[in-house]
C-alpha cells in the first residue's frame, strides 16, 4: 500500500443512540449520516473526525461478526479503516506478502463501498479493513 490514508475508525457499540448521546451531545461531533449494511447485518453511523470518520456500529442481527464481538469482548474500538483506489489489487498485494484475508473478494459496505477485512491473525491483533469508493 502508498502511504495509507484512514478513512475511519471502527467502535463496536451495543446501542447506537446511547452511543449518539456521547459523540453528538456530549463530544460535540456531527452526525455525517446514518445506514444500515444488510451484507454485515450492521447498523452504521458515520461522524467526520478531520479527513476521515468514526464509525459507530451496531449489530442488527444475532450472527453478526459485529455481534460476537461485543459478546466477547464489550463495546468499544474494533477496526481502522485506510482509503484505497484499487481494493482487488491492494488485495492480492497483501495476500502475497503474507498477510491473512477474512475477504478474498471485496464486499459491499456502506454508501456503495466496496471494502475487505484483513485477519487481525497476521496485523498484530489489529482489525484492519479496507475500502474502494465506487
Ligand atoms: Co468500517
Amino acid at each position: 500500500m502508498n502511504r495509507p490514508i484512514l478513512d475511519h475508525i471502527g467502535i463496536a457499540v451495543n446501542d447506537i443512540n446511547a452511543a449518539l448521546e456521547l459523540y453528538r451531545d456530549k463530544l460535540g461531533f456531527e452526525v455525517g449520516g446514518i445506514d444500515e449494511v444488510p451484507g454485515f447485518g450492521v447498523k452504521v453511523a458515520f461522524l467526520p473526525l478531520g479527513e476521515g470518520q468514526v464509525e459507530l456500529v451496531m449489530p442488527v442481527t444475532e450472527d453478526s461478526a459485529i455481534a460476537k464481538f461485543l459478546d466477547k469482548r464489550g463495546p468499544g474500538l474494533h477496526h481502522l479503516c485506510f482509503r484505497v483506489d484499487d481494493i482487488r489489487a491492494e488485495l492480492a498485494s497483501l495476500e502475497k506478502k503474507g498477510i491473512e484475508l477474512v475477504d478474498k473478494e471485496p464486499r459491499e459496505g456502506a454508501h456503495g463501498t466496496l471494502v475487505a477485512f484483513l485477519h487481525p491473525k497476521s496485523t498484530g491483533g489489529v482489525l484492519i479493513e479496507l475500502a474502494q469508493k465506487t
